[in-house]
């Protein structure tokens, strides 16, 4: 396994590699139209998922919707990482989740490689859960921890019928541990013998095996410890380049999502805010909620950051299930004006490829 990057070459290497550059990756249209010049892989448009609040135990009836996700479109292009990132209830896995097809959208459409998801039945779908993955947060609450890890690698090759060959899906079973740093002699083990990124990289494995070409990682690196982290975003990334990888990248910790991503997207409160390639948006962020999540981040230098003034949001999240109405940051916006509370801010291209829904900037 390589050792800590300090540095990210590998996103400008890999990006000349495609024969694209940072400026062709940017979007140039909305956020939801098709690039003339990238193949779009993903299209997520105005992306509803409103859960029902019931009550009543005999006879349940609908009192409320908890609106997870709330009218939210982007597109991932092939080969890309597009993070998505925003504080701890703010419907990242519940976006994730649909793009999955584990929850039935209440509204909007995914679109996956030109196919609607939401017109395919079960049958349709499932050469398309062979082509999407996901990782896990947990890798320990993710692996069963009856099965030995060779046999966690291989049931997804058993369920898609990918290797029918034992020895073949044996084989495969080593390659894939090596690949992912780990040695095959592991494929003897339980999930308990390992350690937290030991178990983080069988999860890639895992995801691996059945060759998807889109990954959803929901916050897969931030149960580790940061050394491990680091050296798991390390491999993220080689995997990406060597077998051209598409992932959707849910942290809720900026300076991970900096270090892989091509473009950050930031949700709050259900809703996309900002929008942008990842440079553009850790150095020229627009949205206050941008501004105030990227002020949190510490700065790995003692003297600079003891002399920092760190912004810090007021107030709670408020509840989705009764969203602020107009501009749902503005209880707590430091420039909100008295319009914030009744007009919804379009999401709209502030300067090329960069998107921001506030009306005060
Ligand atoms: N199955 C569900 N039923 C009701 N509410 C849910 C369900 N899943 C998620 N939620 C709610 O939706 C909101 C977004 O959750 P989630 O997508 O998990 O956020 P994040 O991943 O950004 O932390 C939260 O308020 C959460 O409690
Ligand atoms: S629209 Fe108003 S409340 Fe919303 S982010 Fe902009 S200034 Fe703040
Ligand atoms: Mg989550």
């Amino acid at each position: 396994m390589s050792a800590v990057r300090t540095k990210k070459p590998k996103r400008k290497a890999s990006a000349a590699k495609r024969g694209t550059s940072a400026k062709s990756k940017r979007i140039a249209g909305r956020p939801g139209e098709k690039q003339p010049d990238r193949e779009t892989l993903v299209e997520v448009r105005n992306l509803k998922m409103h859960f029902p609040v019931t009550e009543g135990a005999f006879i349940p009836k609908v009192v409320a919707h908890v609106k997870a996700v709330d009218g939210v479109s982007f597109d991932i292009m092939r080969g890309e990482t597009l993070g998505l990132v925003g504080e701890s209830g703010c419907g990242k896995t519940t976006t994730g989740r649909c793009i999955l097809q584990l929850e039935k959208a209440t509204e909007g459409d995914i679109i996956y490689d030109g196919v609607n998801l939401n017109k395919l039945n079960l049958k349709q779908m499932r050469p398309l859960r062979q082509r999407i993955q996901v990782i896990f947060q947990d890798p320990y609450s993710s692996l069963n921890p009856r099965m030995k890890i060779g046999e966690i690698i291989s049931e997804p090759m058993m369920v898609h019928k990918t290797e029918p060959d034992e020895a073949a899906r044996n084989a495969r079973v080593s390659e894939l541990l090596s690949v992912c740093g780990l040695n095959p002699k592991f494929a003897d083990r339980y999930p308990h013998e390992m350690s937290g990124g030991q178990r983080q990289r069988v999860g890639i494995a895992r995801a691996l095996s059945v060759k998807p070409e889109f990954i959803i990682c929901d916050e897969a690196v931030s149960a580790l410890d940061v050394s491990i982290q680091a050296q798991v975003i390390n491999l993220l990334e080689d995997l990406r380049d060597e077998y051209n990888l598409t992932y959707l990248f849910i942290a809720h910790d900026l300076s991970v999502v900096r270090h892989l991503c091509h473009r950050v997207a930031v949700m709050y409160l259900g809703k996309m805010v900002e929008l942008a390639d990842c440079d553009e948006l850790y150095d020229n962020p627009v949205h206050p909620y941008t501004q105030a999540l990227l002020n949190a981040v510490p700065i790995p230098d003692p003297t600079i950051e003891s002399k920092r003034k760190h912004q810090i949001i007021k107030g709670e999240i408020p509840s989705p299930i009764n969203p602020p109405s107009g501009c749902v940051f503005h209880p707590r916006c430091p420039i909100a004006v008295e319009a914030c509370k009744k007009n919804v801010p379009e999401f709209r291209e502030i300067r090329p490829g960069h998107w921001a829904a506030c009306s005060e900037i």
